[in-house]
This record gives structure tokens, C-alpha cells and sequence, in this order.
């Protein structure tokens, strides 16, 4: 296989234009006001490069846990390294520990890791919820708090600015967002970025716009980003126009469709350009993906057994047959993929809608798991100070 050039664009109507100022982000800013969102086991450095080639933004690691950080975990070392071209070198840390956390951040802030950092409070997986992590966190105020200002004050060190990512509450009856916000604000983060669900919702329903509006509302002074749902150019139009928002985060909509990028800097810059691959394209764009992966990994198993979640997002509405599709998905070498994809109708264009709309996770709503009377009060008590460092062990993704 060899890689060809990102892929043709044809123009197509758009209702509504863009038009919002760069984002500033402490001292950096950004002309494409476009946020690749942290996803665990997705925005490794290979992810991040291909789409960096389409377009603009801010490209977000997976998410590393403080503690495995400060203890230089292999794994961890790898997932904040970023490519020598990456202009601003961009972190999501998680912890729950407030000091923890500040050393993470020092060390990011004194090795010169990072240009900036983002906080995760957004994670509804009920390993991490249920010892009052992840998305249960900002529940308590004093432990949210104490996090926050650990962190800004190391950050703050290195002028690295600071940014926090979280859901809307625990569920429609324990909302934290706006108080979370403002909590943030108080305490000098860059901005604040807002997934419109509950920990509940997990990744079920639609993403909540009308919630990001009130939080951009309520933040007159502090850039204010909107996730959730945003699956095309028009969908990020939309985002805009209805809440105000300084900035977008795109999480599932670019997975198997890194071309996303370019069709939001066009959308930002005023264009009707938008990318419509045909299966060419997108052969290549896996092959180039598998290819990133091996060198990320240094393994060529590691790596294509890492590339094989992604291709029903890359053929989604392709025209591939089930056998093959099959086979995609059992990948082992660079060699065999070749082979593969060489199987495929090269002749097929864009499928229009088809390979659009909704990808990724998506479930039902399940209560929040959560440690016992976790809600009862809003500060931490003995018994959930011992528990929630249990929070930090073992946990990847939001
Ligand atoms: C596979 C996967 C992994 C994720 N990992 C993280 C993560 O590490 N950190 C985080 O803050 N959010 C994580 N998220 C949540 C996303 O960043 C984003 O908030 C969520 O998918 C909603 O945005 P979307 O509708 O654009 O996908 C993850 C989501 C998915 C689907």
C-alpha cells in the first residue's frame, strides 16, 4: 500500500457560517477553536497526527492517571509523549488525590511535558464512580476544590494553562456543573469544557446543549467549550449557534473519520468544503493509521491488534462485504492488512450518508454507582477520605 494525500473534498451546501474569534487558552491561541477530545485507547500519538494533517485545533492525549505518572510508568510516559511537530503538546491528567495531582502537574509543568493540561472529572465507569472518582468527584466540593487549586498553582508555575473536562452531575437531580465551573474559574482555569450528560446517561440520549448554553451563561469570564454529539461540520454549526460556545470537543465523531478535522477548520474558516472520501481514501487512511500504530507501539502485533477496534468505524456505510470486514477486525501484520484492503472495490465513492451520523459508544442508562451515602453531603468524611484513593488504580477512559 503506499499513502496518498488526505482526502478530495467536493463542496456541499452549509446552512449556517462560523464565526467565532480564536480561542485563547491561557497564553496560547488557538485559530481553529477545535478540541480533539481525550479518548483512552483512541488519541494516542499515531491517532493524533493523522488527524492533525486534516485541520486546526488542540489534540488531546488519552487520559494518564497522576499517580502512574509521578511514578514514571512506562505506559504512561508513552501516552504523554507527543510527536516533535505537535505545536502544543496537549495532557489529560485524572486523579483524585490533590497532591498527586499538583506533583503530576510539576513534573509535567518542570520536564517541560506539556503546553497545556486538561483535568478529567468526566469518567462514568462504575469501577471509578463507585470509590467516588471520575464523574462522582465534583459532588464534593472540598476535594473538587482542593484538586483544582493544586493543580492551577503547579500550573500556574510554568504559565502551562490549565483546563478541566466534566459531565453535568451525577444525574438531573445532583447537577454540578455550573457550581464546578465556578469553582474552577475562582481558582484560574483556562477554560472550562462541559460533556452535556449525566454520569448516568453514560453515552446514551443525546448530548444536552441546552445545559452548555446556561454554563457559557453562567462563565461570562472564562472560555467555555461544548462536547457532545458534534458528529459533522453542520453538527459543530450548530453547537455554536445555539450555545455560544468558545470552542467544541469532538470526541466519537472523528473516530475512523480523522478527515472530520479538515471539515471543521473549513466550517471555522467560513467554507462549504467538506471532505467525502471514497473507499481509495479510506484504504489508504487505515493503512497509514496501522502503519503510525506499529511505530507508536514499537510492535507491529501491538500495533495492529490496537487498529482493529477501528475499522467498522472507518467502513461504516462502505460498501466492504461481512468476510471481509471479519477479517479486517482479526488483523495481525502490516502484510496482511496490505493484502486485505487490496481486496476492496477501489472504485467505490462516498457513501453519503450511510458512513455519517452517530459512531462509537453509545448504551443505555444505568445508575451511577457510587460509595455508600456519597450523597448525603457535599464535603468528604473520614470514611470516603480513606476509600477514594481506590479511585485512581486501574482506570482508563470517560
Ligand atoms: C472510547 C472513549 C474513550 C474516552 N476516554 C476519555 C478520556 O480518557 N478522558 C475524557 O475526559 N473523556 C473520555 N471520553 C469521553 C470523550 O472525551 C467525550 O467527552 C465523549 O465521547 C462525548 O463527546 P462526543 O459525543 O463527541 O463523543 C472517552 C470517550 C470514548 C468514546
Amino acid at each position: 500500500m503506499t499513502v496518498t494525500a488526505p482526502a478530495p473534498e467536493e463542496s456541499v451546501p452549509a446552512p449556517i457560517r462560523l464565526e467565532l474569534p480564536p480561542l485563547k487558552l491561557g497564553k496560547h491561541t488557538i485559530d481553529v477553536p477545535v478540541i480533539l477530545a481525550p479518548m483512552a485507547g483512541i488519541t494516542n500519538r499515531a491517532f493524533r497526527r493523522l488527524c492533525r494533517e486534516y485541520g486546526g485545533g488542540v489534540y488531546v492525549t488519552e487520559m494518564v492517571t497522576s499517580r502512574a505518572l509521578v511514578e514514571r510508568n512506562e505506559e504512561s510516559m508513552r501516552i504523554i509523549s507527543h510527536d516533535p511537530d505537535e505545536e502544543l503538546r496537549s495532557v489529560q491528567l485524572y486523579g483524585v488525590d490533590p497532591k498527586t495531582v499538583g506533583a503530576a502537574v510539576r513534573m509535567i509543568v518542570e520536564e517541560d511535558r506539556a503546553d497545556h493540561i486538561d483535568l478529567n472529572f468526566g469518567c462514568p465507569v462504575p469501577k471509578v464512580t463507585r470509590k467516588g472518582g471520575g464523574s462522582a468527584l465534583p459532588w464534593k466540593t472540598d476535594l473538587f476544590t482542593s484538586i483544582i487549586k493544586a493543580a492551577t498553582t503547579e500550573a500556574a508555575r510554568g504559565e502551562v494553562p490549565l483546563t478541566i473536562k466534566m459531565r453535568k452531575g451525577i444525574n438531573e437531580d445532583h447537577l454540578t456543573y455550573i457550581e464546578s465551573g465556578k469553582i474552577a474559574r475562582d481558582h484560574g482555569v483556562a477554560a472550562v469544557a462541559l460533556h452535556g450528560r449525566t454520569a448516568s446517561q453514560y453515552y446514551s440520549g443525546k448530548a444536552d446543549w441546552d445545559a452548555i448554553a446556561k454554563l457559557r451563561e453562567s462563565l461570562p469570564d472564562v472560555p467555555v467549550l461544548g462536547n457532545g454529539d458534534i458528529f459533522s461540520a453542520e453538527d459543530a454549526v450548530a453547537m455554536v449557534a445555539q450555545t455560544g460556545v468558545d470552542g467544541i470537543v469532538v470526541g466519537r465523531g472523528c473516530m475512523g473519520r480523522p478527515w472530520l478535522f479538515g471539515d471543521l477548520q473549513a466550517a471555522f474558516e467560513g467554507t462549504d468544503v467538506r471532505h467525502r472520501p471514497g473507499m481509495a481514501e479510506v484504504a489508504a487512511s487505515v493503512y497509514r493509521h496501522a502503519e503510525l500504530l506499529v511505530d507508536y507501539f514499537g510492535d507491529e502485533g501491538k500495533g495492529l491488534r490496537d487498529m482493529r477496534k477501528h475499522m467498522a468505524w472507518y467502513f461504516k456505510g462502505y460498501q466492504a462485504g461481512g468476510e471481509l470486514r471479519a477479517s479486517l477486525a482479526q488483523v495481525s501484520t502490516l502484510e496482511e492488512l496490505s493484502g486485505l484492503l487490496a481486496l476492496l472495490d477501489m472504485s467505490v465513492g462516498y457513501p453519503g450518508k450511510d458512513a455519517e451520523g452517530t459512531r462509537g459508544r453509545a448504551g443505555s442508562p444505568k445508575a451511577t454507582k457510587l460509595p455508600d451515602g456519597w450523597l448525603d453531603s457535599r464535603e468528604m468524611d473520614e470514611k470516603h477520605k480513606a476509600m477514594i484513593s481506590a479511585a485512581e488504580l486501574d482506570i482508563s477512559g470517560g
